[in-house]
């Protein structure tokens, strides 16, 4: 994995508007930001127009999920006098520069970019044999170089996405002169965030905690979470190492209460009645902060619509010098 270095490096992400955020990807991603944010400049966006590759059919719900992700990234700590938060659909640069990128992608990469087959596998109920959602990637190598980021930090799927981005970087400073550097990826250090049932948490699994839930749901999500089955009675000793519900230990109690979970779990010494409102305790605490700033940006929508505003136009000057600097290679 690569760390950005000290000193001042560029950073780009950006995330698909395809719902309410959940803990998975406010600590796998949002943390991740957020740390970024103190050292390095960064740019966040909205990738709205990734949406509709896979949304395209139903476009209702595109701007109420966008200002509801802006509304989690801000709750959640990030900064807009630190960071430039932006919508990908307000820099028609992206559009440009996808639509640039097209002429000189060969199809065979695409075809063989592997997240293009699982989707297609996974969601089978929506017609995905378009254009738009072929060139997914190269939208997102679009996003990435206008930029021209140091670094990119992604989950481990999109890993693909970004070694095909250092491609077509190589492919266009080959073709007519060097304008992009290759990013590198900055992969975000949890892991994966089980769910309520004790697989990956996802939305397609309905297995989700929201940073949007509030208190008494995220009280009642964690009640009903499977645990180590061989607790049947609660004399039933258990193994905390199988449980997901000591994996949100680890994560959201004190080294104290993770001890004593460990100890008194496999001795049956406690129940997972209370062991589970142990958990709940720290993750509302941990939860809290985010809770509030979710309930002041919504009373003030005018205040999420300015940072947007402010960002795209800082977002825009420098997509706008890329884009001159590749017309010019071009010679268009
Ligand atoms: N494909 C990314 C995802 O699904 C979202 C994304 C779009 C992105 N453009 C990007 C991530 C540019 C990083 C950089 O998570
Ligand atoms: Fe899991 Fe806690 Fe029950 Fe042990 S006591 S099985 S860690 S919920």
């Amino acid at each position: 994995m690569t760390a950005p270095k000290a000193g001042k490096s560029r950073v780009l992400s950006g995330m698909q508007p395809s719902g309410l955020l959940h803990l998975g990807n406010w600590l796998g991603a949002l943390e991740n930001w957020k740390e970024l944010q103190e050292q390095h400049e960064c740019f966040f966006f909205v990738a709205d127009w990734h949406a509709l590759s896979t949304n395209y059919a139903d476009t209702s719900r595109i701007k109420e999920f966008n200002r509801e992700m802006l509304t989690d990234w801000l709750a959640a700590g990030i900064d807009p006098n630190r960071s430039t938060v932006f919508i990908q659909s307000r820099i028609p640069e992206h559009a440009i520069l996808h639509l640039l990128l097209a002429m000189i992608v060969p199809i065979p990469w695409l075809e063989r970019n592997p997240t293009y087959k699982e989707k297609q596998e996974e969601i089978k109920e929506k017609d995905l044999s378009t254009y738009g959602f072929l060139g997914y990637p190269v939208l997102q190598a679009a996003d990435i170089l206008l930029y021209k980021p140091d670094y990119v930090p992604v989950g481990k799927d999109q890993l693909p996405h970004l070694e095909l981005t250092r491609e077509i970087a190589r492919r266009f400073n080959s073709l007519y002169r060097p304008v992009f550097p290759e990013p590198k990826e900055h992969l975000t250090k949890f892991p994966k965030v089980i769910g309520t049932d004790g697989r990956k948490m996802s939305k397609s699994y309905g297995n989700t905690i929201n940073l949007s839930d509030a208190e008494p749901v995220v009280r009642q999500k964690l009640k009903t979470m499977v645990t180590d089955p061989a607790r049947v009675k609660r004399t039933d000793k258990g193994n905390p190492d199988i449980c997901p519900v000591y994996d949100f230990h680890k994560i959201f109690s004190s080294a104290h209460t993770i001890e004593q979970v460990n100890r008194d779990c496999r001795t049956a010494g406690i129940g997972c009645i209370d062991c589970k409102k142990l958990v709940a305790d720290g993750m509302v605490a941990r939860m809290a902060p985010i809770w509030e700033g979710r309930a002041r940006l919504t009373a003030k929508p005018s205040q999420v619509e300015e940072i947007v505003h402010e960002g795209s136009r800082r977002a825009t000057a420098v997509a706008h010098r890329t884009l001159e600097e590749v017309n010019d290679a071009m010679q268009i």
